[in-house]
């Protein structure tokens, strides 16, 4: 039986990979740290807080003595990182709390775990410092350039790419100088249900369901690879329980797509899911497939995000040849799924476009 420390389970892909665990690992005992930034919600792991394996403690990785303490008290055996400021848009508007989480946080996260991990009594037992990060860290590619492999050279060009690029760092010296027994994944743009409405995705459904502009940076050429928060939890699943230690390994979801054409889809998926259910026009009268034109419409093009990166690409080759990863979803099966969600949940993102959510939209959309 494993003891899991997830930090930030109560972020998009930290819920996620909570409801994924207990669903496959009911036995496993799950502790929860999350200090419920606006990114983070209850409400996201309630499916599973019934099960009584999940523990949930509010509070901040940067807080070493609640981690010894966490550590000691569960006899933690896994620690899966996920605790992050991740939105590309607020690092550039305020950086301070990135470097605080990303590079602090995971810095007082290893150190807990060396202190915790390192007595004789614990010389038995099998650890894993699991650092989730992100593609971002590799830079920017140009439309013909081959896509990122482990050995792509860092170049972060962002404040938040360059605050994870800092914790990757961090993770690979304790590995190295210390013999921490880590793993890291690096993954593609993740969507899926539970995605603060900030991100790409969700924000162009909620937007299209209230009627309000789909804002679409540039021209909208910019590419990113879409990978379903589900295949990254297979994917972390992977390298958890048959990954080498010290490696690191790329995730992706093979699905590339201009931004621009990825928001079309999404129109058209909205468009046809109004014609197939009534009940629709009535919950979302101002979206424009409710009076049967088309949600594309509301597509708009605003000022472009500075030092806004050209394309991201994965290559997912060593992780598919090594552990057999491959993802579940299509990006056409993926985005369907993750409308209907919206579509059904309406409640949960209610509740998180909340004042300081409506001010951050307000802010972004006068800047441009
Ligand atoms: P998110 O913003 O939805 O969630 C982050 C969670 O961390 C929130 O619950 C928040 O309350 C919590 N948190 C923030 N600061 C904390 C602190 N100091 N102490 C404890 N908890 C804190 O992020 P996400 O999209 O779920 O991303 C999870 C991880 O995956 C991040 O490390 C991110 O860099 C990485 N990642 C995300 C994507 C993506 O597309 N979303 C892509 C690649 C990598
Ligand atoms: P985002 O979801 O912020 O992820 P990231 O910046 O980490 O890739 O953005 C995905 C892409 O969508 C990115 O190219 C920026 C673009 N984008 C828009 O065009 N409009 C928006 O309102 C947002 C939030 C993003």
């Amino acid at each position: 039986m494993r003891s899991l420390l997830i930090t930030g389970g109560a972020g998009f892909i930290g819920a996620n990979f909570v409801h994924y665990w207990s669903r496959k690992y009911p036995r496993h005992r799950l502790v929860v740290l999350d200090a419920l930034t606006y990114a983070g919600n209850l409400a996201s792991l309630a499916p599973v807080s019934d099960a009584g394996q999940l523990r949930f403690v509010h509070g901040n990785i940067c807080d070493s003595d609640l981690i010894d303490t966490l550590l000691a008290q569960e006899d933690v055996d896994t620690v899966v990182n996920f605790a992050a400021e991740s939105h590309v848009d607020r690092s550039i508007v305020g950086p301070d709390p990135f470097i605080e989480t990303n590079i602090v946080g995971t810095h007082a996260l290893l150190k807990a775990a060396r202190r915790a991990w390192s007595s004789e009594q614990c010389s038995s037992k099998t650890y894993r410092f699991h650092h989730v990060s992100t593609d971002e860290v590799y830079g920017s590619l140009g439309p013909t350039d081959a896509a990122f492999t482990e050995a792509t050279p860092y170049s972060p060009r962002s404040p938040y790419a360059a605050s994870k690029a800092s914790s990757d760092h961090l993770v690979r010296a304790y590995g190295h100088t210390y013999g921490l027994p880590f793993t890291i994944t690096n993954c593609s743009n993740n969507y899926g249900p539970y995605q603060f409405p900030e991100k790409m995705l969700p924000l162009m459904i909620v937007n299209a369901l209230e009627g309000k502009p789909l804002p679409v940076y540039g021209d909208g050429g910019n590419v990113r690879d879409w990978l379903h928060v589900e295949d990254h939890c297979l994917g972390i699943e992977l390298v958890l329980t048959h990954g080498t230690v010290g490696e690191t390994y790329n995730v992706g979801g093979n699905s590339e797509r201009a931004n621009i054409d990825l928001i079309r889809q999404l129109c058209g998926l909205i468009d046809a899911a109004f014609a197939d259910d009534s009940n629709l026009e009535t919950r979302f009268p101002r979206c424009p497939a409710a009076r049967k034109s088309s949600t594309a419409e509301l597509i708009t093009f605003v000022k472009d995000r500075p030092g806004h990166d050209w394309r991201y690409a994965i290559d997912a080759s060593k992780i598919s040849t090594a552990l057999g990863y491959h993802p579940q979803q299509t990006l056409e099966s993926g985005l369907h799924q993750t409308l209907r969600w919206y579509l059904d949940n309406e409640s949960w993102w209610r509740a998180v476009m909340d004042g300081s959510y409506r001010a951050w939209i307000e802010i972004q959309y006068t800047k441009r």
